[in-house]
């Protein structure tokens, strides 16, 4: 895929803001390569719902780019991420997807660590051979009201700005209590950004959603903020009577654009994401007293989006698999007592989210499609209602800017 185009930092200092980026950025294998080393490698990235771990011994694995993590629920209950790779001859330990395990042992010849990581067993290793130097390596994790996030740099880059002005807003979702009612991975032919893209707008979704648009708000008063920051006094007055009934809303974009926070309203007639606009869940996850409270819609660069809804919670992650290639995993989470077939139908649950997400898919391949063209040339996009995608690429270019032209950002 075009082995040659001008070099990464040319590119960026030619970018036109407001358009699309040229094509390496989303066909190289050498900005793919930097995409991950400057943001993948070194940024907080959303991993899973802590309820997926829902006992000791309980694991999830993760790939990032090229390395291979696993998150496992200890004896004492705190959740910790290890490189899933033995401190042997480097063999992965835990193969599958996830699972429970009393201890983790790999499959090679057997050295065994206890879940916090320490090495407890391997044979014949002589005299001199000392296990408490042979502990898996940690990853970086924090648990954010019931979402795990980890980090692969050994100095993690500030968490703590997010996870205080997050809190609020998540706390009365109580997702400590959730457990997983579905989940989902797909593989979208597409580069990461293009995911993104097409999650930044619903400038796309009259044409390609339509049963995400029984429920999601397209109107612009109340779908979103103006590209200039200001906020309709319908949407004002939808985040002061969620905060009034002790459901914090108001729209907070980071100074630096990676995360926003904003419980947006649906359609007046609706509660949930579901094809009649109900609740799909009769047992509520969470302590959100308004039933039209809407989605609290949360994203933080460049891993998660979410949907916070008062009766069920939806997590999105978002993982680069090569340049043209991203795995989009989205995970239901419903109260811990809640029963299927009882409180709540799986189909009912699930069937928007899983519709909107194949017609995104879909999308988004067709877009990187027509960016593999060699005709293809960045175009521009609509102020207002592509100003998230707008914002996106800003926050992207200015990121890898920092990192790659650190005199540029110095100058300005
Ligand atoms: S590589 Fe793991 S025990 Fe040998
Ligand atoms: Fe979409």
């Amino acid at each position: 895929m075009n082995a040659t185009h001008p070099d990464i930092r040319t590119l960026l200092q030619r970018r036109i803001p407001g358009h699309a980026l040229e094509q390496p950025f989303y066909t190289s294998a050498e900005i793919y390569q930097q995409d991950l080393e400057n943001i993948f490698y070194r940024e907080w990235l959303y991993a899973i719902p802590a309820c997926q771990l829902a006992k000791p011994g309980a694991y999830a694995t993760m790939r990032i780019g090229a390395y291979n993590i696993v998150i496992v629920r200890g004896r004492d209950d705190q959740i910790r991420a290890f490189h899933n790779s033995c401190r042997h001859r480097g063999s992965i330990i835990c193969k599958e997807h996830q699972g429970k395990v009393a201890k983790l042992v790999c499959p090679y010849h057997q050295w065994t660590y206890d879940l916090d990581g320490s090495l407890v067993w391997a044979n014949n290793m002589g005299p001199d051979f000392d296990p408490a130097r042979h502990g898996l390596r940690p990853v970086a994790l924090r648990n954010l009201r019931g979402l795990i996030y980890v980090c692969l740099s050994d100095d993690p880059p500030d968490f703590d700005d997010f996870a205080r002005q997050a809190a609020p807003y998540l706390e009365v979702h109580d997702l400590e209590d959730a457990k997983v009612a579905h989940s989902s991975t797909i593989i979208e032919k597409g580069n990461w950004k293009l995911v993104w893209e097409n999650n930044r707008e619903c400038y796309h979704c009259s044409g390609n959603h339509p049963a995400l648009c029984r429920s999601f708000p397209l109107d612009p008063e109340v779908a979103g903020v103006a590209a200039d920051g200001s906020i309709s006094a319908r949407l004002q007055a939808h985040f002061d009577r969620c905060a009034a009934a002790g459901a914090p809303a108001q729209f907070l974009l980071s100074g630096d654009g990676q995360f926003r926070l904003a419980r947006m309203p649906l359609q007046e007639t609706a509660v949930s994401y579901t094809m009649d606009g109900k609740a799909g869940v009769q047992k509520p996850l969470g302590r959100v007293a308004l039933p039209d409270a809407g989605s609290l819609l949360v994203f933080h660069y460049p891993s998660t989006w979410n949907h916070f809804l008062p009766d069920h919670s939806l997590t999105f992650r978002v993982m680069p698999i090569s340049p043209t290639e991203t795995e989009v995993t989205t995970t239901w989470l419903v109260h811990k007592d809640a029963v299927e077939g009882v409180d709540y139908d799986l189909k009912r649950l699930t069937e928007v989210w899983i519709a909107t997400n194949d017609e995104d898919r879909e999308i988004v391949e067709t877009n990187q499609q027509g960016i593999l063209s060699p005709a293809y040339v960045p175009g521009p996009y609509a102020p207002d209602w592509e100003s998230g995608v707008i914002q996106f690429i800003d926050w992207y270019a200015a990121w890898m800017e920092r990192a790659l032209i650190p005199e540029r950002m110095a100058a300005e």
